[in-house]
């Protein structure tokens, strides 16, 4: 069963004891960060949050914000309506072995007739929920400094006879040094003048003012792309953003999916329905009929870039102020009973790593059919994403550990990786105190090491240079002869398997 709102999904976690509600008065500014970063710290993830009475520069919004909702291996499985995100990965993967492929843009061909097999390619219909309420932006400029303040912070008013405006929604503003509010969970829909294709992005959303913002999308990412060809062409950019709707659309829009690979393919196939699409009011572009917010509007190429930040990121530090685009609003549709789905990133770990590693989990099979020695992939949650990649191998020759690092360096986005660490097969990526074992032990540093150069994240501030940086690979698996090791490698300590359960039976009746 799919979810039909973002306020469905609250409602299952609910069912599920999955949530914990706040009944009091929370400020969007800083506050909300400060109990859900306490709660995304607990073991496991702790549980979804839901902010019944948020406020804006301490005005109560209508709105309630939901905060954690995917940051655990449990919510992001009940995300899926799945059992596990594990037994959704191997059934797409199942899918895929019907055919092998026999390069990487023939896997990419079979994933999308894969998820096609479901009937997941969206349709549109007429009119939806998110259309409930419709606010065109014309009205004069409103100034950040012109936001309406409670007269007594105890005496609450709510926002509900006021038109929805990117001043008075509950946009959080999440860490102290941040440049502003920032909306962290947009599902930002592009389209590529020349093919038509769309894209949905996850790329977030600095407020400037009531009708400009920040447009995040960094120069490695597909909607990137689409802006540089409005650029060339000297074309106004129809852009759409949404917020909420099934929780599958954000988890969709951070999906790595390949460029021309529609997202919503994906989300339908993930939620077992078809999204329904409709067409925006100001511009010709498609966003969920369910979605709980939307945000239209355009990029304008004559326009100068705009300094972006400073962000608390998923780095664990700020990131800098850098130019971006501009992006202008031309109108405002929300559900009547929306719910603001919102994150932090921060100092790990976050909601974040439980996206992140649902992501490659579900990509594990694409990865093994490009390389089939390929047993795991983990990202420790200590990596922020792409920093530290530990990958277990199946080795049967010569240095196959740097035939994964550099295949590894050429797939998508795996080539922010900064380090990446091939163990043998036996050893569990998923512990790191694993890894770090087989790392130290298995390893002469200079010999089993390699460094290589490429693109990196830009949000990496180690880098000498923006988005340009160094890799590191090294080889923690046993050595070969072929590889030049003469000497003999030593047995891994491990207890005689009769002793073992003779001796635990001892201790289970003690
Ligand atoms: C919470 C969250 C926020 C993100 N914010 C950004 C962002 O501001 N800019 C960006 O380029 N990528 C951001 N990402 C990563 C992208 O969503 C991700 O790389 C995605 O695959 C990009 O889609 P694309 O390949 O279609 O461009 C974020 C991811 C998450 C989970």
């Amino acid at each position: 069963m799919a979810f039909d709102s973002f306020r469905d999904f609250v409602n299952a976690l609910d069912k599920a004891g999955e949530l914990k509600r706040f009944s009091q008065p929370v400020a969007t500014e800083l506050e909300i960060t400060e109990i859900a970063d306490r709660e995304m710290k607990l073991p496991g993830g702790g549980k979804a949050l839901l902010f019944e009475k948020p406020t804006v520069n301490g005005v109560v919004s209508p709105f309630p914000v939901a905060i954690n909702t995917l940051g655990s291996h449990k919510r992001m499985a009940m995300s899926m309506n799945a059992e596990s995100v594990d037994a959704v990965a191997n059934e797409l993967g199942a899918l895929m072995k019907a055919k092998p492929p026999t390069s990487f843009k023939e896997a990419m061909k079979l994933l999308s007739l894969a998820l096609d097999l479901r009937h997941a390619k969206p349709k549109t219909v007429k009119t939806g929920a998110c259309k409930d309420v419709i606010h065109l932006v014309d009205s004069p400029k409103l100034r950040v400094d012109s936001w309406p303040k409670a007269p007594d912070v105890n005496q609450h008013s709510t926002f509900n006879t006021q038109p929805p405006t990117l001043l008075n929604l509950p946009i959080l503003r999440c860490w102290p040094l941040d440049g502003g509010r920032f909306i962290t969970l947009p599902c930002v829909v592009t389209r590529d003048p020349d093919t038509g294709e769309r894209n949905l992005g996850m790329y977030r959303i600095q407020i400037y003012d009531d009708k400009t913002t920040g447009m995040h999308w960094q120069l490695q990412k597909v909607a990137a792309r689409h802006g540089r060809r409005y650029y060339e062409k000297g074309e106004r950019m129809p852009v759409a953003i949404f917020i909420g709707g099934d929780p599958m659309f954000p988890f969709a829009a951070t999906a790595p999916m390949p460029d021309g690979l529609d997202e919503f393919l994906l989300a339908g196939y993930l939620r077992k329905k078809s999204v329904e699409m409709v067409k925006c009011e100001t511009n010709d572009l498609e966003v969920p009929a369910n979605a709980d917010f939307v945000i239209e509007g355009y990029i304008d190429p004559t326009e100068p870039l705009r300094d972006e930040g400073p962000f608390g990121d998923h780095t664990g530090y700020y990131t800098l102020p850098e130019p971006y685009p501009v992006f202008h609003i031309t109108a405002i549709t929300h559900r009547k009973d929306a719910v603001y789905p919102a994150t932090i990133v921060g100092i790990p770990p976050m909601e974040d790593f439980y996206i992140g590693g649902a992501s490659v989990k579900l990509f594990l099979p694409i990865f093994k059919m490009n390389f089939p020695e390929i047993v795991d992939i983990a990202l420790p949650a200590e990596g922020v994403f792409h920093n530290l990649v530990f990958v277990s191998i199946k080795k049967t020759y010569p240095m196959q550990a740097y035939k994964i690092m550099h295949g590894l360096w050429g797939m998508g986005q795996m080539m922010f990786s900064k380090y990446i660490v091939v163990v043998d097969a036996e050893v569990n990526v998923h512990n790191t105190s694993e890894v770090l074992f087989h790392l130290t032990a298995n390893t002469d540093p200079q010999r089993d090491s390699i460094f290589t150069k490429g693109p990196s994240d830009v949000l990496d501030h180690a880098t000498s240079e923006i988005a340009i940086g160094s890799k590191l690979g090294i080889d923690a698996t046993k050595k070969l002869p072929g590889e030049g090791f003469k000497r003999a490698w030593p047995p891994l300590i491990k207890m005689d398997a009769a002793v073992k359960a003779k001796m635990e039976k001892l201790l289970d009746s003690r």
